[in-house]
């Protein structure tokens, strides 16, 4: 077996976490970058993670996240924030990051970059920020294997008001939507009652569709 999926297998969605253990900085910061090295579509990155430590906005957004232990018994907590709508500037800011980095930026870059923006300006702001949700999800995944790899324990999280979320963080005004959340930690061995229970997954004969 690989480290990989017996990473994969010790980890869990945690439920209970233990308070007294922090996750060390550069632990935090791997997670991080492997986020940061997850693909997107077109490349554009259409939200941000926010890396909250602060014990009284964790205890604000525990509130927010329906009571959920995890919050503020991880160390830290992952918030990741679709953009709410894709606007020239974001696309623009992209193309011209792309054009900093790498030199260049002919008239196919610049016809690309007109076509991104023209179609996205076709679609309502709800579709595109369902479009950026999809690639923030993908951070989110990435976060849950890092975080696996790292050997820290973490609860990738719906069940949260993004409404309250957002109010907290005051990400409205940033034209950013709380979409997952991801406390991370160190498991409670003595008290959290899914870590005796078998991982749940179907066989790999009825979830996998060969086709040969
Ligand atoms: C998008 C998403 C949202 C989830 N929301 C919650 C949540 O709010 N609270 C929680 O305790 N677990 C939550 N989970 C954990 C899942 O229930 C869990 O990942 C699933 O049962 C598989 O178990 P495992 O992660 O322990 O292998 C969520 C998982 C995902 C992927």
């Amino acid at each position: 077996m690989t480290d990989l999926i017996s990473n994969l297998q010790w980890r869990y969605a945690t439920k209970k976490m233990n308070p007294a253990k922090s996750v060390p900085a550069d632990k935090v910061a791997r997670i991080v970058e492997a986020i940061r090295l997850a693909p997107s579509a077109n490349g554009l990155q259409p939200y941000q993670v926010i890396v909250v430590n602060n014990k009284t906005m964790l205890e604000k957004l525990k509130v927010a996240g329906k009571g959920q232990s995890q919050i503020t018994d991880g160390s830290h907590l992952l918030v990741f924030a679709a953009w709410d709508n894709y606007t020239p500037a974001r696309i623009n800011h992209f193309f011209d990051l792309a054009i900093e980095t790498r030199g260049g930026g002919d008239e196919a870059w610049e016809n690309y970059r007109q076509s991104l923006i023209k179609n996205f300006g076709q679609r309502d702001s709800q579709a595109n920020f369902e479009h950026a949700t999809r690639q923030a999800f993908l951070g989110l995944g990435v976060a849950l294997v890092a975080a696996a790899e790292e050997k820290v324990d973490s609860t990738p999280m719906e069940g949260f008001d993004p409404e309250a979320v957002d109010e907290i963080l005051n990400l409205k005004a940033k034209g950013l939507k709380s979409v997952a959340i991801m406390p991370l930690g160190y498991r409670d061995e003595a008290n959290d009652w899914l870590l005796k229970q078998a991982k749940v997954r179907r066989s790999s004969d009825t979830f996998v569709i060969n086709v040969e």
